[in-house]
């Protein structure tokens, strides 16, 4: 494991050039998640100090409040200082836990440097849409494998998302850990919270029609019994809403409507038939 509060002098295999341009990057930016170039390898800067007023999460509290429904349970709205923490606390115990997470390189009180992992798992979807389906599909497959080998060891995404995922010379990393459903829920019912979101994407972008299936299927393979019961649970809820969501679909085809509609749809008849 590595260590999170070792100062910016002690950032491993960055000479003084590099550690000028990182001290001038981290001073001079303000946007919140940025790439840097030093002279022999990329970093990130990520910032915690513009919240906004989070509106969606303020939202979702209220309607698990209304509904008593645990699942939509927002995770604790936290300060710059403890959502930073919470970034920390994650990446450490993925990468504690054997998973490929960024190497913290420098963690200040607003903002940390994390290491270059590679291209995002959605931006190799993008290159291979067009022209090869099945290395397109693969990828979404290997995401769904990667998150039950994660929720066999006890640990939970929050906001799993290709975007977040990266796969370097065959190696799949996570990353991007803001959520913290398991702080809110049982941990089985924050892992089929994992699975219900991986499949917004999976069932939206698949483009082979047996695809969900293959990744269904991988991601129990690995996954632990009791979130498969979990996520047969939380289902029916999902699947109530399915009618309002066609008719707001014929309305408007919100890109939001078609994730839930043929996720919901996919996973509500793929729990039903493992019963
Ligand atoms: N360490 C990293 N290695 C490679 N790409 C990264 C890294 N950190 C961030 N990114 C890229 O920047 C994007 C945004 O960073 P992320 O941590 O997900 O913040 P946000 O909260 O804005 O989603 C990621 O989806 C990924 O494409
Ligand atoms: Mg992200």
């Amino acid at each position: 494991m590595h260590d999170d509060r070792r100062g910016p002098l002690a950032v491993p295999q960055l000479d003084d050039d590099d550690m000028a341009a990182l001290l001038a990057a981290l001073a001079g930016g303000s946007s919140r998640v940025e790439h840097c170039q030093l002279k022999n390898r990329a970093v990130w800067i990520k910032r915690y100090q513009r919240l906004g007023a989070r509106i969606g999460q303020r939202l979702q509290w209220l309607a698990s409040r209304l509904t008593g429904v645990t699942i939509l349970r927002p995770a604790p709205l936290l300060d710059p200082q403890g959502m930073l923490d919470r970034e920390v606390r994650q990446i450490n115990s993925f990468s504690a836990a054997g998973f490929k997470t960024p190497q913290i390189l420098y963690r200040g009180t607003t903002a940390l440097v994390l290491s270059h992992l590679g291209l995002p798992v959605s931006k190799q979807m993008g290159a291979l849409r067009d022209k090869d389906a099945d290395g397109h599909d693969a990828l979404l497959v290997r995401c769904a494998a990667e998150l039950g080998r994660l929720h066999a060891a006890g640990l939970c995404h929050g906001r799993p998302h290709p975007r977040d995922f990266i796969i370097d010379d065959g190696e799949f990393c996570f990353l991007d850990f803001e959520e913290e459903p398991a702080a809110v829920m049982p941990l089985a019912m924050a892992q089929a919270r994992d699975v219900w979101l991986l499949f917004l994407q999976i069932a939206s972008r698949a483009l082979k029609p047996e695809t969900p299936d293959r990744a269904f299927v991988a991601w129990k393979l690995a996954a632990p019994a009791e979130t498969a019961v979990a996520l047969s649970q939380i289902m029916p809820f999902f699947a109530r809403l399915l009618p309002l969501a066609r008719f707001l679909l014929r309305i408007q085809n919100g890109q939001d409507l078609v994730r839930f509609v043929a996720a919901t749809d996919y996973l509500t008849s793929a729990t039903q038939s493992q019963s």
